[in-house]
C-alpha cells in the first residue's frame, strides 16, 4: 500500500471515530478547541511528504516544544544539562510535584513540566524572556523552514492565568536553589514556548533532523551530532508521553513527544518524521486518536524500532 493511501485510510477510519477523548480543560483557551479535528503528516527521509486531514490547520504544540528547548539547552550547555534535570522516566503525571521533594528539587527528566521549566531557566542564560523566546522561535522556524511560525499569545495568557501548578513547581525548585532567573520570567518563557502554534506539515518537517542522525536528510543541514540525536530520541521514547510512555512504546514502538494540544511528533529513525493531531486526550493527557493513528501507521509500515 502506498503512503498516501495509508494516510487517507487512517483519516477515513480513525479520524472519524466517535470515541475521541477529552480536550485539555485546565487551559481555558484549549478547552474551547473543536475535538472533531484530525490531521497527519509524514515527512520521509527521502524528501517526499504526505499529508491527510487538516494538515495545514494550526494547533498549540504545547509539550512538543520541550523537545526543541531540550535540543537548544544541549547545544548551549552540553552535558551540564544533566546537572539540571535527570533522564529517567517519572511514572508520574506530567504536572506532578511529588518526585521533586524526594529528589532535592531536581526533575526526573526534561519533558515533565518541572523538567521543562528547569530547561527554560537553563537556556535563558541571563537574558530576558523575549530574547530567549526569539531564540526558540528562530530554531523552530529554521527546522521547519517556515518563518511564519509564531506564538499564540491568547493561549500563553490563558496558561499564565491558570498556571498555579506550574508556578508551584517553579517556586519549589527555586527553593532548592535550582532556578537562576526570576521565577516569573522563567514561567513566562515556558508558557510562551508551549504556546507556539504549528500545523502537522510544519511539525513533521521540524522533526526530520531526528530521523537521520542529527542532519536534516533533505536540506543536508546538520542540526546536532548523531550521538545527540540518538539521545534525544531515547528520551522521547522513555519520557515523551509521561506516565503513558510505556504504553506508547508498547503500542507504537517509536520515540514520540506529545502535547496537551493533542499533537504528537513521532520519529521513525532512518524512515520518517510523523506529526499527528487530534485534540481529544486520553486519561494521562496524550492524544487519543493520535496514538491510534500512529499505531495503525506502524502496523502498516513496519516502522517500529523493536
Ligand atoms: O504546562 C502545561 O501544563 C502545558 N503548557 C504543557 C503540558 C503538556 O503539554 C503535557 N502533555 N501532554
Amino acid at each position: 500500500m502506498y503512503m498516501q493511501e495509508i494516510l487517507d485510510e487512517i483519516v477515513a477510519t480513525i479520524g472519524q471515530s466517535d470515541d475521541r477523548g477529552q480536550v485539555a480543560n485546565y487551559i481555558p483557551q484549549l478547552a474551547c478547541i473543536d475535538p472533531n479535528q484530525f490531521a497527519i503528516s509524514v515527512a520521509m527521509a527521502d524528501g517526499r511528504v504526505f499529508h491527510a486531514g487538516l494538515s495545514d490547520t494550526l494547533f498549540s504544540i504545547q509539550s512538543i516544544s520541550k523537545m526543541f528547548t531540550l535540543t537548544i539547552a544541549l547545544g548551549k550547555l552540553g552535558d551540564a544539562v544533566w546537572n539540571k534535570v535527570g533522564r529517567e522516566p517519572s511514572g508520574d503525571p506530567f504536572n506532578s510535584i511529588v518526585q521533586l521533594e524526594h529528589e532535592n528539587g531536581k526533575p526526573r527528566n526534561p519533558f515533565i513540566n518541572a523538567g521543562a521549566i528547569a530547561i527554560a531557566d537553563a537556556i535563558m542564560m541571563g537574558h530576558q524572556p523575549k530574547e530567549t523566546l526569539a531564540e526558540i522561535l528562530n530554531f523552530v522556524r529554521f527546522l521547519a523552514e517556515d518563518d511564519s511560525i509564531s506564538i499564540d499569545e491568547t493561549v500563553a495568557q490563558s496558561e499564565l492565568k491558570t498556571g498555579d501548578r506550574n508556578a508551584s513547581l517553579a517556586h519549589f525548585m527555586a527553593s532548592f536553589g535550582h532556578i537562576n532567573h526570576p521565577v516569573d520570567h522563567v514561567l513566562g518563557t515556558y508558557f510562551h514556548h508551549c504556546s507556539i502554534a504549528m500545523n502537522c506539515q510544519q511539525l513533521a518537517k521540524a522533526g526530520l533532523f531526528l530521523v537521520a542522525d542529527g542532519m536534516d536528510p533533505v536540506s543536508k543541514k546538520r542540526v546536532v551530532s548523531s550521538q545527540r540525536a540518538r539521545r534525544i530520541n531515547s528520551l522521547m521514547l522513555m519520557c515523551g508521553h509521561y506516565d503513558g510512555s510505556g504504553e506508547f512504546a508498547f503500542r507504537v514502538g517509536l520515540p514520540g513527544k506529545s502535547g496537551v494540544g493533542g499533537g504528537i511528533l513521532a520519529i521513525a529513525p532512518g524512515k520518517a518524521s510523523i506529526a499527528v493531531w487530534s485534540p481529544g486526550l486520553d486519561e494521562v493527557g496524550n492524544s487519543k486518536l493520535g496514538t491510534q493513528a500512529l499505531e495503525k501507521l506502524v502496523q502498516q509500515t513496519g516502522w517500529s524500532i523493536f
